[in-house]
């Protein structure tokens, strides 16, 4: 648990960190939000996550300009607080406090929340796992390419995936595959990679970038399109990407085992490509 929360330009105990009945992301989910992975008590990526944050507030019309350098104090000022070495810093922007009306009012104040928490990565080392994930109905609303609280669907998706012991559920439209409840997909198929393109019917994750650009410097191939539930299941390894996941195998889908059940070597590879430009 974080001890210090940035709220609204201060530093206050986890316990004292409040928001007002009225904020409209507590009402409305009208928030969003960004969580940067750190490891070694170093921030990740986090011209990435600040550039997708940039997105989601321009997208939704906050009334918000990032300022980068300032974010990135708070960021480390967190770290340092909460003696942060493994673990996340999750971000959250409201659009600010009005008496409830579904349509927003110009130039609300935003609410901005920072607070961490330590976390164990799943590493490409003795210990690296690979997981079950779930198929379920891709019911969320028609822009998860920004970064929203709105998480209603992805909520009931990660609990179904809970409840049957899966680490994932992969979200299925119709008879393709778009990403998962908290991660972006990926399959290969005859040593190809494929993964869904970055369109509005997903999230752009950082991670996702980050692996491309390892995947072209390694000269294996990479094909962004869309791809259905049938390759999934005769895929011949299956991984899964995000900030808190980083490169995690995914060696069962429903009930079919991928790869005989293990972790293929190109997501070992490519964990293990990840972890070193990490470090
Ligand atoms: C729906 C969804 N897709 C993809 C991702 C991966 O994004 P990132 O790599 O930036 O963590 C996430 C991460 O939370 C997510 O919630």
């Amino acid at each position: 648990m974080s001890k210090y929360v940035y709220l609204n330009n201060q530093y206050v105990n986890y316990k004292d960190a409040k928001i007002h009945i009225e904020d409209r992301g507590f009402q409305f989910s009208d928030s969003v939000y960004e969580v940067i992975k750190v490891i070694n008590g170093k921030l990740l990526d986090i011209e990435f996550h600040l550039s997708r944050l940039k997105y989601s507030t321009i997208e939704l019309n906050f009334n918000f300009k990032i300022n980068k350098p300032s974010l990135k104090n708070i960021f480390l000022s967190l770290v340092k607080k909460n003696q942060l070495k493994n673990g996340i810093i999750y971000l959250q922007i409201t659009r600010g406090i009005q008496p409830r009306e579904h349509a927003y009012k110009k130039n609300l104040k935003p609410n901005i929340i920072v607070y961490t928490a330590k976390k164990k990565f799943n590493l490409p080392d003795k210990n690296y796992k690979g997981y079950k994930a779930i198929t379920y109905p891709d019911i969320r609303w028609g822009r998860p390419d920004i970064k929203t609280t709105s998480l209603l669907a992805n909520i009931l998706a990660a609990t179904e995936a809970s409840k049957h012991g899966a680490y994932e559920t992969i979200l299925v439209k119709g008879k393709k595959v778009t990403e998962a409840a908290h991660s972006n997909v990926w399959i290969v198929r005859s040593k190809k990679i494929i993964t869904h393109p970055a369109n509005k019917e997903i999230l752009k994750g950082v991670t996702r970038t980050v692996l491309k650009k390892i995947i072209n410097s390694l000269n294996l191939k990479l094909i962004e399109r869309e791809f259905s539930i049938k390759e999934l299941m005769k895929a011949e390894e299956v991984f899964i990407t995000s900030s808190g996941s980083l490169v995690t195998p995914i060696t069962q889908v429903d009930k079919i085992k991928i790869n005989k059940g293990e972790i293929g070597a190109i997501t070992k590879s490519l964990a293990l490509n990840l972890y070193k430009a990490i470090i």
